[in-house]
């Protein structure tokens, strides 16, 4: 685990203008060795940042990088009171608020993950510098029964989060915690529940976001992807959205604990990617091809088999068959 080196920080400064810096002068600017500035150039090139390197010339990136900060996304927060843990690398933002056992709300952030995980034990790709990797940890006065439909409240808050940056293109949700634009996947979330005593439970919410990441080395990911940059071809202030999500996912966590997932059933069906569509859906228990029928008060996948049966499934994968 690893804190954001202020070096590396000022480094990348120096560099988003696209020109190119030699060593020596970009040392003399921020007060430390030629050395030091090679190391933070040898870090970026591990990260897999696209660095040239001139002889003579000195080093210039080949898009600018704007990292995290958390004054920045302090200022662009409606709840200010809020601890933020900003990593450069950690193994898993999740694992990290798991072991901390907050009775306050705890937001970690990291720059990479060596180990992100995914639903299904399934490993989440997370390249340094571009995406969001995110967790917050959250005490509910409710039993672990109760927090259900916490993914589908979650997957709402970031659909609402994307889709003002996006728009006017369609953010969906593909049960139970995919969000998909242009048919591809650009975000999911990884909820972890641990009993607590007295009828309390803390939820452990990570939300991944591919946010201006346009190429990946990793062969990992199986499933069609896209990014808020690929869509927009913009560069996306990073921190204006990391605020942007804490805010709606508070919004939808408060309204969840004082009005349960019925309150939330009506925009759910607005944005389901799957609705009535032909699908597959395998867990351990089952597996079943149907139609798909939106969610369960209980927020269960519905599923229409071919005699006209509707049944629900708790916990397993999805895929679309055929758009009707
Ligand atoms: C999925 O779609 O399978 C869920 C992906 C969840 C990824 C996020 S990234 C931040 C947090 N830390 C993790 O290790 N996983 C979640």
């Amino acid at each position: 685990m690893k804190k954001i080196n202020p070096t590396l920080l000022k480094v990348i400064s120096i560099l988003n203008d696209g020109q190119y810096h030699d060593g020596t002068s970009i040392g003399e600017k921020l007060n430390v060795s030629r050395t030091a500035v090679w190391k933070i150039i040898k870090k970026l090139e591990e990260y897999n940042i696209a660095i040239s390197s001139n002889k003579g010339v000195g080093y210039c990136l080949a898009e600018p990088l704007y990292l995290l900060k958390g004054n920045d996304i302090k200022r662009n927060l409606q709840n200010k009171n809020i601890k933020i843990d900003l990593f450069e690398s950690i193994d898993s933002t999740n694992q990290y608020l798991k072991q901390k056992y907050d009775s306050d709300i705890h937001i970690c952030l990291s720059e990479e993950q060596t180990e992100g995980k995914g639903r299904l034990n399934r490993e989440w790709v997370s390249p340094f510098g571009n995406n969001i990797y995110f967790s917050m940890s959250y005490l509910f006065q409710k039993d672990i029964s109760e927090l259900m439909g916490l993914s589908l409240v979650t997957s709402l808050a970031v659909q609402k989060t994307l889709s003002k940056w996006l728009e006017p293109l369609e953010v969906l949700i593909k049960w139970p915690n995919d969000i998909i634009c242009d048919n591809k996947k650009i975000s999911g979330n990884l909820i972890e529940i641990q009993a607590e005593s007295n009828g309390f439970s803390r939820a452990i919410i990570g939300i991944g976001i591919n946010v201006n990441m346009t190429h990946v080395k990793s062969n990992k990911i199986t499933q069609p992807w896209t990014s808020m940059q690929n869509i927009s071809g913009e560069i996306i202030n990073r921190n204006v959205l990391v605020a942007n999500l804490i805010d709606n996912l508070l919004d939808n966590l408060k309204c969840f604990e004082n009005k349960g997932l019925n309150f939330f059933i009506d925009s759910w069906q607005h944005f389901d990617f799957l609705k009535n569509q032909k699908v597959r859906f395998i867990s351990d228990m089952h597996k079943t091809e149907g139609i798909a029928k939106g969610i369960s008060e209980k927020g269960y996948l519905l599923i229409e088999d071919k005699n006209g049966n509707i049944r629900n499934y708790s916990s397993g994968d999805v895929q679309l068959l055929r758009k009707c």
